[in-house]
This record gives structure tokens, sequence and C-alpha cells, in this order.
């Protein structure tokens, strides 16, 4: 998992797919944070993509780096504790113009039964369950 973590970082933006009934919806995302060894992202409650996750949390998103591509597919679980909303925008300063972890929109979820993919055109894929 840190490897996937890594590569987000690294990557700086992914991708991420939602479903809001049969129609596939997708975002640029850049928040990721390793918590209590779980992989979060962050948004706001108010948005459309945070609807559609608390409608139907499986997810999937992509990321593209030096000829790799990571594609992790799962189920985001929304986490409410104060701490896991603070440890994320310790990570990202930026966002605390925005956001605050005491506020009502701050949104943390992390990923469970997830499976990572990475690929690329000259290896087989590597799989990394978590
Ligand atoms: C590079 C980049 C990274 C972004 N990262 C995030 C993020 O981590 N979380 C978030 O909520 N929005 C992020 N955004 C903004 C969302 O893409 C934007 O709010 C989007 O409209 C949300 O999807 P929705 O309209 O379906 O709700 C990012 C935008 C860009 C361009």
């Amino acid at each position: 998992m840190e490897k996937v973590f890594q590569f987000l970082k690294d990557a700086q933006t992914y991708y991420l797919a939602t479903v809001e009934g049969d129609q596939p919806r997708v975002r640029p995302f850049g928040t990721v944070n390793v918590f209590e060894g779980k992989l979060y992202i962050q948004t706001g409650k108010s948005k459309d993509v945070s609807k559609q996750i608390q409608a139907n949390p499986k997810v999937e998103l992509c990321a593209f780096k030096d000829g790799t591509w990571l594609r992790v597919a799962g189920t985001l679980v929304r986490d409410d504790r104060i701490e896991a909303k603070a440890n994320m925008l310790d990570a990202y300063p930026s966002l605390k113009g925005m956001y605050s972890a005491e506020d009502d929109n701050t949104e943390v979820l992390y990923f469970k039964d997830a499976t990572a993919t990475f690929s690329s055109f000259t290896s087989a894929p590597e799989v990394v369950k978590f």
C-alpha cells in the first residue's frame, strides 16, 4: 500500500471515477494520505462527488507516471473523526484556507477492499490488495 501511496503522491494528480445511476463520473483529484495504515482521500461533502460516493461507495481511480498507470478499485468509507481530517489537512496545509477539521464540509474517506493494479506496456501487471 505504501507503494500505491507513493505513486499517487509522485503523480500528483489522479482521476477519480464514481457512478451516478448508470452514468460514470470522473474528475481530477490530488489528495492522498496514509493514516492508521489506511489510504485516505479528501473532498467536500457539498460536492456532487461526495453525494455520489455516499449513494454508491464503489469507486475507481487512475493515475499515470513515467510509463506506468495505476488503477485502484475499491469501496470508500467516510471517517468523521476530527483526527483523521486533521491528519489529512496537515499533509495539505494549502487546503486549510478552504477546509478545517471541525467544519461541516470537510470529508475524508479511506479505501476498503481495494485492488491496486500497476500496468505498463513493457511488463506484466502488478496487483496489490489492501
Ligand atoms: C489537479 C486537481 C486536483 C484536485 N484535487 C481534489 C481533491 O483532492 N479533492 C477534491 O474534492 N477536489 C479536488 N479537485 C477539484 C475537483 O476536481 C472538482 O471540485 C470537481 O468538480 C469535483 O467533482 P464533482 O463536480 O463531480 O463534484 C482537484 C482539481 C484539480 C484540477
